[in-house]
């Protein structure tokens, strides 16, 4: 954070207050009201926090107006073109592009923690089987800090090492068993001798009846997935998951909390909506019906995949996605998938329409990911998983960020009170 020079001035009925300006590597300056409502005895009203940054951090930066994302630096299309998700995880956590021997030493600390303690098998088994496999990746991550204690004390450095490896390493077998148990199939155990996402369509398509190959076209857009849905600066997930760090929590709990917050619609829940969306479409003359309904004041509908909080240009991720998309439809010969097709034309009619482009409103990474999962053979209830099984290592990296500031204090909003004021108990006799 810079040194404090410049302030900004705000009046309240004829007292004037001096607020720090502080000014980021990039991005917006800030102005620092830590100290407004002790000075000034008011507060700011950001519902939504559409103009609060609520922490520094060095790990994620997003122009909105350039469409630009950046990990620690490197834009999101150099890494999802010449990096892989493992690589992406260690500089998220570690801030650097790992040497070739730290990469392989995280990689094998990652690949020796994919497998869950036994007993957790039991767990699953008490959900309904048509339970939505984002219940039970609630419940068994929350499950965690039971079965894995030794990794809960957030003051201990070395166990928030060992937790975030756990975490990185256990969703993916966490995810495929949610996902094997709605179907009924076997849990597939996972293997070393795969990389991480080949792990992951194994354990997910595998059965014990066979050897299952994996189609390495299939294992590099999966692994391409996971790296385009790493993190993403301060959004709802991370902010709910740095909130719940912040009261102590331990950090299975934690990203419990931000699984539950990645599973709405308005938020990693799109991917599926927008799936289900793009097939209710069904065919391009259905198209300005749709388009109509979400120009519509009275309707709730909204196109899903599309607007963003931040983003006010084309979402990179999804320029990524849509061109991940038409290669491994082709290459697995169904190049004219018919919602590929649905897609692109309401793309170009909503991208046409001044409704959408007078507000910014453009396809974001969940647009064009469901069509690659659908196609790779996942029902739609596993998109926000997956999407969850990448942002992992976002969380566990905020989070890290977050224990390991010595200015953090528990996050406690304050409000804008609207109720009753102070009124005495009246006697039911007397109502
Ligand atoms: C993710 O924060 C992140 O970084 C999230 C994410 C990540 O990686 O963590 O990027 C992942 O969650 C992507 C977003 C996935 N959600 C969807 O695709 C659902 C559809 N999108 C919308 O719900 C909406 O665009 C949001 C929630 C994404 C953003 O909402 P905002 O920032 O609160 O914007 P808004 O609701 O104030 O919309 C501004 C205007 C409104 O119209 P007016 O009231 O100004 O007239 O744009 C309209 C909205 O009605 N609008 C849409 C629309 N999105 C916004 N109209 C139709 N269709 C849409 N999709």
């Amino acid at each position: 954070m810079s040194d404090e020079k410049r302030t900004a001035k705000l009046e309240i009925d004829g007292k004037t207050y001096e607020l720090p300006i502080f000014s980021p590597t990039a991005g917006p300056d800030v102005v620092d009201i830590r100290k407004l409502y002790g000075t000034a005895g008011v507060f700011t009203y950001d519902p939504g926090f559409t103009s609060t940054a609520s922490c520094d951090s060095t790990i994620t930066f997003i122009d909105g107006d350039k469409g630009e994302l950046l990990h620690r630096g490197y834009p999101i299309d150099q890494l999802a073109g010449k990096s892989h998700f493992l690589e992406v995880c260690y500089l998220l956590l570690y801030g650097e592009l790992p040497s070739p021997a730290q990469l392989e030493d995280f990689e094998s600390r990652v690949t020796n923690h994919t497998m869950l303690h036994e007993q957790m098998q039991y767990f699953f088994r008490g959900f309904r089987r048509d339970a939505h496999p984002m219940a039970i990746m609630v419940g068994v991550v929350g499950a965690m800090s039971a079965f894995y204690h030794d990794s809960t004390d957030i003051s201990d450095e070395w166990q928030r090492e060992v937790a975030s490896i756990r975490m990185i390493a256990k969703m993916p077998t966490i995810a495929a068993w949610a996902f094997k148990y709605s179907i009924g199939q076997p849990f597939v155990y996972p293997r070393n001798d795969l990389d991480y996402a080949s792990n992951f369509l194994r354990m997910c398509f595998g059965v014990p009846s066979e050897e299952y190959e994996v189609n390495p076209i299939l294992s590099r857009a999966m692994d391409r997935i996971f790296t385009l849905h790493a993190d993403h600066e301060q959004n709802a997930s991370t902010s709910t998951v740095r909130l719940a760090s912040s009261s102590g929590a331990n950090p299975f709990a934690c990203i419990a909390a931000g699984i539950a917050c990645l599973w709405g619609p308005a938020h990693g829940g799109a991917n599926q909506a927008c799936l289900e969306m793009l097939q209710e479409i069904g065919t391009p003359d259905r198209i300005p019906e749709f388009i109509a309904r979400a120009k519509d004041k009275d309707d709730p509908f909204r196109l899903m995949g599309f607007g963003h909080r931040v983003y006010k240009n084309f979402d990179p991720r999804a320029k990524v996605m849509k061109q991940s998309a038409d290669e491994v439809l082709e290459l697995l010969g169904i190049e004219n998938n018919p919602i590929l097709q649905v897609a692109k034309e309401l793309e170009a009619q909503a991208l046409a329409d001044p409704y959408f482009s007078d507000k910014k409103l453009f396809p974001n990474v969940d647009f064009y990911s469901g069509i690659i999962l659908e196609a790779m053979g996942f029902p739609t209830s596993m998109f926000t998983p997956i999407f969850a099984v990448s942002r992992t290592v976002g969380w566990i990296s905020q989070w890290k960020e977050m224990i390991a500031d010595p200015q953090m204090k528990i996050g406690r909003p304050r409000q804008l009170y609207q109720g009753a004021t102070l009124r005495d108990y009246v006697d039911i006799e007397k109502r």
